[in-house]
């Protein structure tokens, strides 16, 4: 039985934008549910890419010839759409980067440089992933500074006491997701940074899996640094933003040494460019940063709140269906989340659920989604995750859940 709802009929309109949405697979219509894991691209992302190498392709900041100035100007373009997105109070605030992965790092190595010492205290979230784990568990190899965690609760929400009670003194950074890429709970930021600054502690936000779902405001957050990948938010793989206050940028030193970052080179000595400059060594990925730029006029163009009144109602849908499924259990169950639905089947193994699925023309992640020790919380090694995009049908959401009840009683039959 369907639910009968009515999708918006804008975001309807919207998926004639993503030309991959008309393929099949293995003869049957793409159902893609793997949106955490990456988002598909619409048609401007797709020509704003080819359109620059059909057209302008060149380096920038460094050509005095025509086709470079032009480059350099839709890559600053590119940057001041980022500023405008975020609400970043300056365009020297957007460091582009390959992704969230590589703006973490970059935080850990550089801002770990200027303030992390033995002894001090980082704060993670039991839901971060390991991209914002390792990096962290890193630069306390290299200072001596310690990892704190922010326990889970059975919902899947932060212990907000509990985090209350880890902040001191030592606390020089606290690290946390704004939303769970395998439970989709949205954490209170605002809350979070609040009570990091109280004790004087800075704070990363890991927005990657925010961006799509939901309005970011670096400046409403009062973050100190956030991160996000393009490829989560309809961009193109390969790029990515680190957010940081400029004060901040400007005080760490350089993350990679090279060409564009520098001010002056000499053998004895080279001195370096303000921010953003400092931290793109190198020729950076134009194309995709100009088609990020156009990802987020998109995805402005549709409107958060269109985007999250139908990603509220496929979560419910989406929730009611698949709970009432005799052996499905749902891992995550937040007050606030994101359209992500993590079950386990007892006796299934989630790589058999997903391999059902697939052969159903339904796209899945299975696995522990590289956050092993929330995996570990819930006294599982993997789970299956249907992820949403403001493209996805009511219809889709219950012909997987359609497809999660038959999977069961062949599993267990
Ligand atoms: N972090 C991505 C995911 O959750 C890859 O699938």
């Amino acid at each position: 039985m369907t639910s009968q709802r009515i999708m918006d009929p804008v975001l309807l309109r919207a998926r004639e934008d993503f030309p991959i949405l008309t393929r099949t697979v293995y003869g049957k219509p793409l159902i893609y549910l793997d949106n955490a894991a990456t988002t598909h691209k619409p048609q401007c992302v797709i020509d704003a890419l080819s359109g620059y190498y059909a057209t302008t392709n060149s380096n920038v900041h460094r050509g005095v010839h025509k086709l470079s100035q032009e480059a350099t100007a839709a890559y600053e373009q590119a940057r001041e759409r980022v500023q405008r997105h975020l609400n970043a109070a300056s365009e020297r605030e957007i460091v582009f980067t390959r992704g969230t992965t590589e703006a973490v790092n970059l935080v850990a190595h550089s801002y770990g440089a200027l303030a992390v010492r033995a002894g001090d205290e980082i704060i993670l979230s039991g839901m971060e992933h390991h991209s914002n784990i390792v990096p962290w568990q890193m630069l306390c190899e290299r200072s001596g500074a310690v990892v704190k965690v922010i326990p889970v609760t059975d919902a899947g929400e932060l212990d907000m006491d509990a985090y209350a009670s880890l902040l001191n003194e030592r606390t020089k950074l606290v690290a946390v997701v704004a939303v769970s890429n395998a439970l989709g709970t949205m954490n209170p930021v605002q809350e979070i940074v609040r009570m990091a600054h109280a004790v004087g502690a800075r704070v990363l936000v890991d927005a990657a899996q925010a961006m799509p779902h939901m309005q970011v405001d670096v400046r409403a957050w009062d973050c100190d640094f956030l991160a996000l990948s393009g490829h989560k938010v309809y961009a193109p793989t390969g790029i990515g933003v680190l957010y940081g206050k400029e004060e901040l940028l400007n005080a760490m030193p350089p993350f990679m040494g090279g060409g564009d970052m520098i001010r002056s080179v000499s053998f004895e000595k080279s001195t370096y460019a303000q921010a953003p400059q400092k931290f793109e060594a190198g020729t950076p990925s134009i194309a995709d940063a100009i088609a990020l730029g156009v990802a987020l006029e998109y995805v402005q163009g549709i409107g958060y709140e269109r985007i999250a009144a139908h990603e509220n109602a496929l979560l419910q849908v989406a929730t009611e269906r698949m709970s009432s499924i005799d052996g499905v259990r749902i891992i995550g169950t937040a007050q606030h989340k994101s359209c992500v639905v993590s079950f386990v089947v007892d006796g299934v193994h989630p790589h058999d659920m997903g391999t059902y699925l697939d052969r159903e023309g339904i796209a899945v992640r299975a696995g522990h989604h590289c956050v092993q020790p929330l995996m570990k919380r819930f006294g599982v090694a993997a789970t299956t995750r249907m992820s949403c995009a403001l493209t996805t049908t009511f219809d889709e959401v219950e012909r997987c859940a359609d497809a999660v009840a038959l999977a069961v009683a062949f599993f267990r039959s």
